[in-house]
């Protein structure tokens, strides 16, 4: 028997940006369990018998819960199968890939994680925006947008102070908020800052302005979700450093590892 997971990070969106090792997972599995970030050329990868196991949003629109995706994934190692969890970006990002190694290891499922490209990096880049610069950024902080009732709020007075660049995932209903909260906690309203919409894939949009006006752009620009917001210096060269991406075909000769 064979069983194991492997949570494999699937990259920002260009399939491309996917992990020699990531893909190999992915042609050996037998059973695929995919959230909704995940791009359909990868799982287009996924062999003839393959069972294919969304987990992003249910008919009814809900999400399915974390304990369910855990379940399914405890379940079908327990039958005996390479399952492949792909998520988008890294894992371990802001994707609650942490959570569902912890159910594994609680049962002494083995696992294994193949980190991903996270689009709080590669999603910038393909926007035209490095995450540091030796003229602009020496740091960079990933924060969470996702602001829950009930749950501490953010340190706005320290993420203010902080002299790198700032980059929000989940934020997209929060801007207002994001923005205002550190203008008032001594940020310089002139801030750049930018939203950049599906990063490296077709559709990616961006909305580029400063603290002040950001908010009001996303919402002219008729930017949503999923999204990511960036503030720093750095976000002045994204007119610059913007490139055409080139689309390559995943290699089917590429050397496959025996999973093991
Ligand atoms: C649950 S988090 C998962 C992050 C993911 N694990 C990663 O490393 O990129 C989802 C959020 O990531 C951001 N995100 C992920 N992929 C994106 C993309 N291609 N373009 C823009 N934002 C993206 C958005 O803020 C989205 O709401």
């Amino acid at each position: 028997m064979n069983a194991k997971v492997w949570l494999v990070g699937a990259g920002p969106g260009d399939p491309g940006l996917i992990t020699v090792k990531g893909l190999s997972c992915i042609r050996q599995a037998d059973a695929l369990v995919y959230d909704r970030l995940v791009c359909a050329e990868l799982l287009a990868e996924a062999p003839v018998g393959c069972e294919l196991i969304n987990v992003g949003k249910r008919a009814d629109h809900h999400p399915v819960p974390q304990e369910e995706i855990n379940g399914i994934l405890i379940r079908q190692a327990q039958l005996g199968r390479k399952v492949v969890r792909l998520k988008g970006g890294d894992p371990y990002v802001f994707g609650r890939g942490g959570e569902e190694a912890e159910a594994l290891a609680l049962l002494g499922i083995p696992f294994e994680v193949v980190p991903g490209i996270t689009s709080a990096i590669g999603g910038l880049a393909y926007a035209g925006i490095p995450v540091t610069h030796r003229s602009h950024a020496s740091s960079f902080h990933v924060i969470t947008g996702h602001l829950q009732a009930g749950k501490a709020p953010l340190d706005w007075a320290t993420l203010a102070r902080l002299d790198g660049t700032l980059v929000f995932l989940m934020g997209m209903s929060q801007i207002d908020t994001i923005c205002h909260s550190l203008i008032r906690h001594g940020m310089d309203p002139q801030t750049p800052a930018a939203a950049v919409m599906q990063a490296s894939q077709h559709a990616q949009r961006m909305s580029v302005g400063c603290l002040t006006s950001l908010p009001r752009r996303v919402v002219e620009d008729g930017l949503r979700a999923p999204a990511l917001i960036v503030i720093g210096e750095v976000v002045q060269l994204h007119d610059l450093l913007k490139f055409v991406p080139t689309a390559i075909q995943l290699d089917a000769t590429l050397p496959q590892a025996e999973l093991a």
